[in-house]
């Protein structure tokens, strides 16, 4: 496995595999778990080799705090991409490699999609996305990028950047892979005390609740059900949960046959933020 943090050595190394071979790509902020495990497997199942790139983005972040807390764990990410099978380049490159010297995002016109949920609460966090994978996507020019559902939202994103900006590139969405209490992985976990990662349980157990009650229940009742489960945690806060159209991710009161549906949360346990969702219908 190859560990490459210049632009040009990667496209040197990635030169074998661009006649005839499928280059995969999985984009990631490090700190690897066995969720994104899971994509690079995906992603060499159906490739020739896999880049895997692991870059802390100061750009989507709009709180420095978090920025700075965020998990950096190469050696170790190193270690895990090494027991898989196959051939996987790691892109670990400084900001100033991809940035040159400016990182500052670009504004995108993403549509309705980048305002709700996500991109209200994390002002300008879909714009550093987009910038960074702008980028990405452009040195590493794979045929396939693997995205977890768990950013089932940055997934549409996604989706609507390579639209804007031309990419040949095709956008593969891969289920959550989850903690043995039901927690959705994120490299945000390690930051979990064990008494707050066991409380981040209640976010699935809401979640799975949700969609049984969804089959009986109003939209209403079932926002209101969630508010009570958060108030009674004295671990958890609960910052969004919403039920909204699985494609134009506007928040739904009421629902109408024939739609597709997701319920999405966001909670703070101290200062780390989760988010989950899942597909009611
Ligand atoms: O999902 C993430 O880890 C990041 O948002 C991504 C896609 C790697 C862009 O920095």
């Amino acid at each position: 496995m190859g560990i490459y943090t210049k632009r040009e050595s990667l496209i040197q190394a990635l030169l074998p595999f661009r006649k005839n071979k499928r280059i995969g790509f999985v984009p990631t902020m490090g700190a690897l778990h066995s969720g994104h495990l899971s994509l690079v497997k995906t992603a060499l199942e159906a490739n020739d080799c896999v880049v895997v790139s692991i870059f802390v983005n100061p750009t989507q972040f709009d709180n420095t705090g978090d920025l700075d807390k965020y998990p950096r764990t190469l050696e170790v990410d190193v270690d895990l991409l090494n027991t898989l099978q196959g051939k996987v380049f790691v892109f670990a490159p400084e900001a100033s490699v991809l940035y040159n010297d400016h990182v500052v995002a670009k504004t995108y016109r993403f549509g309705s999609i980048a305002n709700e949920m996500e991109g209200k609460h994390r002002q300008g966090h879909f714009d550093g996305v987009g910038t960074v994978l702008n980028i990405l996507f452009r040195i590493v020019q794979p045929d396939a990028a693997y995205f977890g559902e768990k950013d089932y939202q940055q997934l549409q994103i996604v989706k609507k950047l390579v639209q804007i900006e031309k990419l040949p590139v095709q956008i593969v969405g891969c289920p959550i892979v989850r903690e043995n209490n039901g927690l959705a992985m994120s490299s945000r976990n390690k930051r979990l005390t064990k008494a707050q990662f066991e409380a981040a349980g209640l976010i699935s157990k809401t979640l799975f609740e949700a969609k049984e009650r969804f089959k009986k229940q109003s939209i209403d009742q079932i926002n209101q059900w969630v508010s009570e489960q958060f108030n009674d945690s004295s671990v958890l806060s609960l910052e969004y949960f919403e039920i909204a159209n699985a494609e134009t991710l506007k928040t739904v009161e009421r629902r109408r046959s024939g739609n597709k549906y997701r319920a999405f949360i966001a909670a703070f346990a101290g200062d780390v933020r989760l988010i989950d969702n899942i597909a009611l219908n």
